[in-house]
Formats: structure tokens, sequence, C-alpha cells
């Protein structure tokens, strides 16, 4: 099996990977440029192990829900290059204004991840770094409508119905799949929702 990471594996008991399925995390780190403002963001913990499992120094990390930037920080602060999308402008324009690139790049675009075009410019952005493929995608869409995360038409938590949040999602998961190195991970972080009592799993 191809290794998809820098970790040695002599020395895995030394590295910060968590071996368990279940992982469990004491205390969200607040650490760099985490604030944990945004109601809605996942704990930096989470990309973070991610990004260390499936993506060698160099490679990219693509989000298309980046929200307020838990992902694009984590790939920074491991040296990965990043291309993220929110659908609301005033998110991508606060990450941007946080982003410091040094030796990799971090690219953001506002748009709807749902939506073909949108994915035309992040093909842009990496023909313009001479790229074919992301090799990592972290996908962290709102839970159906548990948080409503903005009133645009488009926004995945203003779906009317589980079919329409599932439709929209799927769209996302088809454009993602097209971009992603072949054989590479594409990792999902999801809750489940509940109305009237009753638990629907997503
Ligand atoms: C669960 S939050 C992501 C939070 C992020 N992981 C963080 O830690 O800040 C989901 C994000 O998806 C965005 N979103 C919803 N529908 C979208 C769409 N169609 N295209 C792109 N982004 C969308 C929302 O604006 C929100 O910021």
């Amino acid at each position: 099996m191809p290794i998809f990471n820098d970790l040695i594996l002599e020395n895995w008991k030394e590295s910060e990977i968590l071996t368990d399925s279940l992982w469990i995390i004491l205390e969200r780190d607040k650490t760099g440029k985490h604030n944990g403002f945004y109601h809605g963001n996942f704990i930096p913990q989470i990309p973070h192990r991610f990004i260390l499992r499936y993506t060698k120094k160099n490679e990219i990390v693509f989000d298309p829900f980046l929200g307020s930037g838990t992902t694009a920080y984590e790939a920074e602060s491991l040296n990965r290059n990043f291309i993220g999308i929110d659908i609301q402008t005033k998110l991508v324009d606060y990450v941007k204004k946080n982003i410091e690139p040094k030796n990799n790049f971090s690219d953001l675009i506002a748009g709807d991840s749902a939506k073909f075009e949108t994915f035309e410019k992040v093909k842009e952005i990496l023909k313009d770094h001479r790229k074919k493929n992301v090799q990592l995608a972290i996908l962290h869409p709102p839970y159906a409508d548990i948080i409503k995360f903005s009133d645009l038409k488009n926004d995945l938590s203003n779906a009317k119905s589980l079919k329409e949040f599932l439709g929209q999602f799927a769209e996302v998961l088809i454009n993602t799949i097209k971009i992603l190195e072949n054989g590479r991970y594409l990792a999902i972080v999801i809750g489940d929702k509940y109305t009237a009592g009753k638990w629907i799993p997503l």
C-alpha cells in the first residue's frame, strides 16, 4: 500500500497519531489562529490529524466548507498547500486576512461548492500552480438545518428538505471527487439531526 504521509512507522508511538477508532480529545486547541468564534466550527485537532495521516508536506488539502478557516490554519501550520471554498464572502475575506502564506499557497474562493462553475475556478488555481489534483479533501458541511449559516439560497443549511440537502451535498461530493487524486482520502465530518424528538441520521 502506498504511504500517504510523513509519519515514520517505526516511531509511531512518538507521533501524535491516535490509533484507536474512537478519538477522545479532552480539550479544544485554542492556540494560534483558532479562536472558536464561529458557531458551527470543528475542533482543530480533527483536520490536524487527518492532514498528518493522509498527506505529506507540500501536498494540497481541499475544504469546500471553509467556514472560519480551521482546516486552512492547520494546513498552513503543517506546511501543506490549501484550497478552500465557502458560500459566504465575508468568511472567505476574514480567513484571507489571517493567512500568511510563506512556502505554501492558500487560495480561497467565495462560491457555491455544489456548482460545477465554482470548481472550474478550483481547476484554474490548480493549473496556475502546475498541479492537477488535490491530495486530501476534508468536508465539514452543515448538518442539514441544525445551524442556519446564512440567508443565501444555496447554503446547504437552507435546504427545504432532507432530500434537497442530500442532493446538494451529493453535488459537492461529485465535484470534489473529480479533483481528488486517484486513491487518496476524502473525510466527511458530520453529525446527525433531530426533529420533533426523532433521530435522523445524516
Ligand atoms: C459546519 S460549517 C464549516 C465550519 C468549518 N469547518 C470551521 O471550522 O469553521 C459549514 C460551512 O459551509 C458553508 N456552506 C453552506 N452551504 C455551502 C455551499 N453550498 N457552498 C459552500 N459553502 C457552503 C457555510 O457558510 C458554513 O460556513
